[in-house]
């Protein structure tokens, strides 16, 4: 199966239970909002991999920003319409064959790369496709294992990681700000990134 296909057929089952649980693990979700509004931000903003709506629901709350949410799965975005007021768009499309009219001012992928580990480069190159120059890119994500076990717990769970997601966002943006902060003491470690897309 494709992984695009997985993806989906993933979040058929995950998205009934995905708000209750995911609090547990996917962490630094408040602190990127904080970090979002801390920017003063006007504009548009593009939440690419939105899932349920849970940080567009946040960021319409404490940003000015217009807000549009796309992602790859019709069941985790059924949620979303529920939760999300009518003013913030959200379309169903992969991020790859995304194309709007104009470009965003800001783009935020939460937990979004690593579900798809092989296609980081291509999807780097598409999200800077997708920014104004000088626009503003925001990431969160899993960083690290802390052992291997965990490795393959989250193998099972079609999660790849490693360092060189935070290395190629370096190379590709200028840092604004960075952080890398441990989960449970260290069973893995996650990022916080913001760079801006500074014309080559
Ligand atoms: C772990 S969830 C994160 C949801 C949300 N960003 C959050 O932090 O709660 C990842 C989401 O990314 C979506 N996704 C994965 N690959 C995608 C792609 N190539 N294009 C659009 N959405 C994608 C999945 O369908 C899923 O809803």
């Amino acid at each position: 199966m494709k992984k695009k296909e997985s993806i989906i057929k993933y979040y058929k089952k995950q998205s009934g239970f995905y708000d209750i649980t995911r609090p547990l693990f996917l962490f630094g979700r408040s602190v990127i909002v904080k970090w979002i509004a801390e920017t003063n931000p006007k504009g548009t903003l593009l939440e690419i991999g939105c899932g349920t709506g849970h940080i567009l629901k946040t960021l319409a709350r404490h940003t000015d920003y217009t807000l549009t949410g796309i992602d790859l799965s019709p069941d985790m975005l059924e949620i979303a319409k529920r939760k999300l007021p009518n003013e913030i768009e959200i379309y169903q499309t992969d991020l790859s064959e995304y194309s709007p009219d104009e470009k965003y001012d800001a783009v935020l992928l939460s937990y979004v790369f690593t579900l798809d580990f092989s296609q980081i480069e291509a999807h780097i190159k598409k999200v800077k496709q997708l920014l104004k120059p000088n626009g503003r890119i925001y990431v969160l994500d899993f960083h690290r294992y802390g052992s291997t076990l965990y490795k393959r717990y989250m193998n099972w769970h079609g999660i790849e990681m490693g360092e060189e997601l935070l290395t190629l966002l370096e190379s590709e943006f200028t840092t604004e700000r960075k952080s890398i902060r441990k989960a449970y003491g260290g069973v893995w470690e996650y990022f916080i990134y913001e760079g801006i897309n500074v014309r080559d």
